[in-house]
């Protein structure tokens, strides 16, 4: 691989949560253990250079006033998509910066709904999700996903459709890729959610941040460009953060085609007064839709693959009673940690206080409505994850 997805970074003492905190209460790390970060969404892989490169070139210009974005960072926006997801007909004016994808959220339920009013979601739920439209004073009604006989998580289409009627829904989050569930959305499916959601008038916010972490096999399908009455009735929201490992810069966007969207969005996105664009973070993004970003993320996706693959064999042979649907895009897993929980006679903080102890530094899957269930972040060099995986082999699983 021309690019680095071996090395271990150290993280510590670079103001990286993934591995100054340890997210569930009461847990902490043996002597003798170091940290393996496996839950915030963030990668343990450095990024690619053109992205700092791009950030140091501004910087050295000692001036960092109110400025607007260049064409050449929207450009950058509408090449990317045409060249990755065959994006046509994407201009300057579909779009819109947001701060941050959930507020990009929020704003867009905000134009949509009144104070109170019922969202669909469909559950398991990014916890995101949960907090900022709870917050906000929605109401989420929950269709759950279910697993096919070949365990793939797949929408209930006649459960949303019912949901939407007896809640009187106009309002939906839909992720695409799927956190935690890791499914890359067929396009059948979107095009069946998107008739319901057309037949019964409701309007749609896409998540899909994790559009670019596609693993091998799939292809991610925009929900906007599956038909027309979904390019007019979606408002859908990106970022380089997830694909390039930037949250800590901050900065998102909006693609909105529909012109009374656009004003409304550009209204509501306003009222904070301060969701603007961050100088260096304009610079990482033309930096990161450079041609060595393409190549970046190819080598990327076929890492994370190659480490999906690896854990999800490591669990079907050697942790029985864990259960894992294997996904298809982003990089974390959901595991079901029903079965051996009952077997071993532990619960689930149990469980995950021992991999804490062994250093795997692992996430709570019950705020994502996983009842036995914990959330794995596998971006990190191999190295680590196998590392990971024999520790739980060791004490965990199989002490
Ligand atoms: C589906 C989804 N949406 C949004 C976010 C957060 O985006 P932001 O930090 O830009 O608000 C995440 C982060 O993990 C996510 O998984």
């Amino acid at each position: 691989m021309k690019y680095d997805f071996t090395s271990i970074m150290n993280r510590q003492g670079k103001d990286a949560i993934a591995v100054e905190n340890i997210p569930i209460p009461g847990a902490a790390v043996r002597e003798g253990f170091d940290k393996i970060p496996m839950w915030v969404a963030d990668m343990n892989f450095p990024t690619v250079p053109t992205i700092p490169e791009a950030i140091i070139e501004r910087a050295k210009h000692p001036a960092y006033g109110y400025f607007r974005p260049t064409d050449e960072y929207f450009n950058s926006i509408i090449k990317w998509h045409e060249i990755r997801n065959g994006v046509t007909g994407l201009t300057k004016e579909c779009i819109g910066y947001e701060n941050g994808v959930l507020g990009g959220v929020v704003s867009a339920l905000n134009i949509y709904c009144s104070k109170g009013d019922n969202v669909l979601l469909h559950s398991p739920t990014y916890i995101g999700f949960t907090n900022c439209i709870t917050n906000n004073g929605y109401r989420i009604v929950h269709s759950p996903l279910v697993k096919d006989a070949d365990g793939v998580w797949r929408m209930d289409f006649e459960d949303m459709e019912k949901k939407i009627v007896e809640n009187k829904i106009h309002a939906t989050v839909f992720c695409s890729p799927h956190n935690p569930c890791g499914r890359v959305w067929e396009r059948w499916e979107i095009e069946k959610a998107m008739e319901i959601y057309k037949k019964h008038d409701v309007f749609v916010v896409s998540d899909e941040i994790w559009s670019d972490i596609i693993l091998s096999g799939h292809k991610h399908i925009p929900t906007q460009s599956v038909s027309e009455d979904a390019r007019n009735r979606t408002v859908a929201i990106y970022a380089p953060s997830k694909t390039f490992n930037l949250a800590g810069l901050v900065g998102s966007y909006r693609i909105v085609y529909n012109k009374w969207l656009q004003d409304r969005m550009e209204k509501e996105s306003s009222l904070s007064h301060y969701d603007s664009l961050n100088v260096l973070s304009i610079h990482a993004l033309i930096g990161a839709y450079k041609p060595e970003g393409y190549e970046w993320v190819d080598e990327l996706r076929e890492t994370i693959t190659g480490n999906v693959n690896f854990a999800c064999d490591y669990i079907a042979k050697h942790f029985e009673g864990v259960e894992v649907s294997k996904p298809e895009g982003t990089y974390m897993l959901f595991l079901d940690c029903t079965k051996w929980c009952e077997k071993h006679g532990k619960t689930i903080d149990e469980l995950q206080k021992a991999g804490v102890a062994v250093g795997v530094i692992w996430q709570d899957g019950r705020p994502f409505h996983g009842p036995c269930h914990i959330r794995m972040n596998l971006a990190l060099p191999l190295s680590r994850v196998q590392e990971a995986f024999e520790r739980l082999d060791k004490y965990v699983f199989n002490a």
